[in-house]
Parts: structure tokens; C-alpha cells; sequence
């Protein structure tokens, strides 16, 4: 994306660049709709924008990766199905409408983006935060990052429809150079941790499959979390999933007396306890601890949660032949994975992984090398 592109589409100057990144989360899947810890960190994939301001009130934007724009006027900007992509910046600017924030004027938007699309990276937070972010710094809005977060959820779960948790929104607003976002999704309290490990890294392993019914299937977990919430709370005093301990799994497992929704709530407890775990682990660099951590978590998702599928359990088990450990990152069904690796090991660990992989499957799979990044930045051109 080059100046000389905006200035081609939009036949005026862009005045501003932004950029958000994308994120991979460590440990603490699917609990952040019911209260619990995550432990997220942003990577150096990004979604970046070249901007102008516009004299009327119509929002021109374009997509580098999709080759489509759309022309919309802030008096018009109910959700479009096949509008695709811009619901998730279009959403942004219903949400900050209707809150009544005074958006003076239009803007041209040219959008490019190095995140693979539905791989469970988060692009679609990334262009959602960032959208919040460049509206908060083109219209003076005064939000703080995790206000920019709250936005970009709430239009997540209002305009487009997923009913998914606080993380991804709140880590790629968040995000800080090598460190890991500690989020209590129920109190949204942070604390940041150094990931400093000694010789090793995290590795992203992208199976390249498509996601198909992510969001039906990822719905449908939010809706077995709350319907065993509900049974629960007849009997104890909770108000979250994550309030439950190990030890309260057995009075749990008679009062539900449903083997599916038992194992949703055995997941989201063990997790919520793993990721306290790998917090007090990661400090001391114990890179064998974590691994079995990583490894833990992914069989959870896989039996108790099933949410890995095929590809990502496939493509766990190739890296744990060189990785510490391996799990599914993000909501999961395929998409990626993150590996923890010893660095001199990753060279090796790619070239097995790759051949294994499209031996077993015919299809070729990425590896990214990433480093942990800031949150969104902007400046004027
Ligand atoms: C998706 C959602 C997040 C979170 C993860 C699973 O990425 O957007 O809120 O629930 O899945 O941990």
C-alpha cells in the first residue's frame, strides 16, 4: 500500500497512516465469555490505513486485499450482509453514532492487511480496533485503549453478530512489546508479563483451511456455557464459569447430569486454572512446564470443548516432535496454531512440519516467525 494508491482511488492526498496488529493468545481459550483469565499477547502481523478527511458526511472505503470499496453516508449505516468486510469498520462508526459522538466529517479509508484472513489470527479485530482507533485520533474522541477495545466489541457482538468475549479487542488495543496481556475478563483488569524466554519462542503454525461455521459453532458454545451457567446458579451462588474450582467439578457433574455440557464446564474451569499456571511458570522460564501447559490446553479443547478439528490436531502433533509444546490459538475449529520452540530447533521443526503436513493432508501449511508488538499507532502524513 503506497501513497501513490490512495491518491489513485480517492483523487485527493492521504493525511494520515495507522496501522493495529493481530494477536495470538498463549493460554486461556474460550473463557473470556465466562469471566475467566486470558493471557493474550499482540504479534506483528497488522492491518494498516491510509486516510483522508472528506467535506461531506459519506465514508469511502476500500480494501487492498479484497479489491472492493463502498461508499456509505452516516445516516445509512445499517448492517449489510453483502457488504462483507465493512461491516466491521462501518459497525464502528454506527456504534460511535449512536453513542452520540460528533464524527464532523467523512473519511476516505484505504485498508491493507498482512494477517491471513479467518485463520483465527483476528484480523477482523485488528481492522475493528483500528477503525475505533483512527476515529478516537481523527475526532479528538479522548478514549482511553481500552475504551477503543470496548467499542470495537460492542460493535462485534451488536452490528456483526458474534457473541465472541473482550480479548481480541482488548489485546490488539492493549498490546505491548514483548510482553503478554494478563486479562481478567470479568473485572477487565490487566497487568502486563514480560515474555522473556531464554532461547525459545512461540511460533505461529497457520493449517490453512479455511474457517467454515466458526461463528455458528462458536455461538453454539456460548450458548451450552450459559445454559450450564444457568443450571448451576439454581443451585450456588455464581455468576461466571470461571468462579468454579476443580474441586467443585464433581457436585457439578450431578446437578448438570449431561455428559456434552459437563465437559464445556470442565474446560472452561481446568483453563481457567492453567492459565493462572502458565503465569506463575512463564516467570521462572520453565520451557518443559509450559510446554505440557500448551499441551494440556489443547487436549481440553479437543475433548472436553471440541473445538481443534482435524488440522490443528494434526498439525500439533507434527510440532510437538521438536516444540515444548503445541495448541490451537483463537476460536479454533482450524485456522492456527502457536508452537513453543526452542530456537535452534525452529528451522528443523518448519521443514517437518511442512512435508508432513502436505504429505498427510495435500495442503501447504505457513510457519510465521513473530515478534510481540504494541497496540495501534497513527500519525499524520
Ligand atoms: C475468538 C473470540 C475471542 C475468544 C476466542 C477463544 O477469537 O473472538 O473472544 O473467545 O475466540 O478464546
Amino acid at each position: 500500500m503506497e501513497n501513490k494508491d490512495f491518491i489513485k482511488r480517492f483523487n485527493d492526498n492521504p493525511e494520515y497512516i495507522f496501522s493495529a496488529p493481530s494477536r495470538i493468545n498463549l493460554i486461556g481459550e474460550h473463557i473470556d465469555y465466562n469471566g475467566g483469565k486470558v493471557f493474550p499477547c499482540a504479534i506483528s502481523l497488522y492491518t494498516k490505513a491510509l486516510v483522508s478527511r472528506r467535506k461531506d458526511l459519506n465514508i469511502r472505503l476500500y480494501s487492498e486485499n479484497t479489491k472492493t470499496e463502498i461508499l456509505a453516508d452516516f445516516n445509512n449505516l445499517n448492517y449489510d450482509k453483502s457488504l462483507g468486510w465493512a461491516n466491521y469498520p462501518l459497525g464502528i462508526f454506527y456504534i460511535l453514532k449512536n453513542k452520540g459522538y460528533s464524527l464532523k466529517y467523512g473519511l476516505n479509508i484505504y485498508y491493507s492487511s498482512n494477517i491471513p484472513l479467518g485463520s483465527g489470527l483476528s484480523s477482523s479485530a485488528s481492522i475493528l480496533d483500528l477503525t475505533a482507533y483512527i476515529c478516537n485520533y481523527i475526532y479528538n474522541l479522548e478514549l482511553d485503549n481500552l475504551e477503543i477495545a470496548l467499542i470495537a466489541h460492542e460493535s462485534e457482538v451488536k452490528y456483526n453478530g458474534l457473541l465472541c468475549g473482550i480479548m481480541d479487542e482488548a489485546i490488539i488495543s492493549l498490546g505491548k512489546k514483548n510482553n503478554a496481556l494478563l486479562l481478567d475478563t470479568n473485572s477487565l483488569k490487566y497487568e502486563y508479563v514480560p515474555i522473556e524466554l531464554k532461547g525459545a519462542s512461540f511460533v505461529v503454525l497457520n493449517t490453512n483451511v479455511p474457517r467454515s461455521l466458526t461463528e455458528s459453532k462458536y455461538n453454539e458454545r456460548v450458548a451450552e456455557c450459559n445454559k450450564a451457567l444457568e443450571i448451576i446458579k439454581s443451585k450456588y451462588n455464581i455468576s461466571n464459569l470461571c468462579e468454579l474450582k476443580s474441586s467443585d467439578l464433581t457436585k457439578i457433574m450431578n446437578l448438570l447430569n449431561d455428559d456434552k455440557l459437563f465437559r464445556r464446564v470442565k474446560h472452561i474451569v481446568s483453563e481457567n486454572e492453567r492459565v493462572e499456571l502458565f503465569n506463575r511458570v512463564i516467570k521462572n522460564n520453565d520451557l518443559s512446564i509450559l510446554g505440557i501447559i500448551l499441551n494440556e490446553s489443547h487436549k481440553s479443547l479437543k475433548d472436553d470443548y471440541e473445538v481443534t478439528g482435524k488440522y490443528l490436531d494434526l498439525i500439533t502433533i507434527l510440532a510437538r516432535k521438536y516444540a515444548y509444546g503445541a495448541r490451537m490459538t483463537g476460536a479454533g475449529f482450524s485456522g492456527c496454531a502457536i508452537a513453543l520452540v526452542s530456537n535452534d530447533k525452529i528451522e528443523e521443526m518448519e521443514k517437518y512440519i511442512k512435508s508432513e503436513y502436505k504429505k498427510q493432508t495435500s495442503i501447504d501449511c505457513d510457519i510465521y516467525k513473530i515478534d510481540i508488538v504494541d497496540g495501534p499507532k497513527g500519525e499524520i502524513l
